[in-house]
């Protein structure tokens, strides 16, 4: 399959785009401005997200460094995100279970990993 008619429709549209008259334009939003010193920040990675949008219902990141924790190295780590990933039936590819545990080892658990393949 070709993605040429795709990418001909984005042109046509940008074209498109390009031709309305400068007036015709929504107003541009007001830029906030930055809080003097501010680092930006890079956007959330895909762990993060897809940690937010479907673990923390239950539990809170507070979860993962409490007494007692499961979690024990970077293996067992995954296989947890794996675990809770199959109990909510989310069918996570392996790419995925191993961004959220990236994500949750680099926020919270900070467990030595093989390097990255
Ligand atoms: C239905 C509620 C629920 C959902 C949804 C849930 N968890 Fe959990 N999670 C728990 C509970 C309760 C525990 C602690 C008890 C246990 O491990 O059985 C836990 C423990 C964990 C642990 C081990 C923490 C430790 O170090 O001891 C990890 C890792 C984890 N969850 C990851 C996830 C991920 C990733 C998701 C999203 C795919 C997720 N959980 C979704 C309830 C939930």
């Amino acid at each position: 399959m070709s993605i040429a008619p795709l990418a001909g429709g984005v042109f046509v549209l940008l074209l498109a785009a390009s031709a309305v008259p400068a007036q015709a334009q929504p107003a541009q939003q007001p830029v906030p401005p930055r809080a003097q010193g501010a680092v930006p920040q890079p956007p959330p990675s895909r762990g993060k997200l897809l940690y937010e949008t479907h673990c923390i219902t239950c539990h809170t990141s507070k979860m993962h460094w409490r007494d007692g924790r499961i979690v024990r190295d970077w293996l067992g780590l995954v296989e947890q995100v794996r675990r809770w990933q199959d109990t909510d039936k989310l069918q996570w590819s392996d790419a995925d279970i191993v961004e959220v545990a990236r994500y949750l080892n680099d926020a919270i658990y900070r467990l030595p990993k093989p390097a990255p393949a």
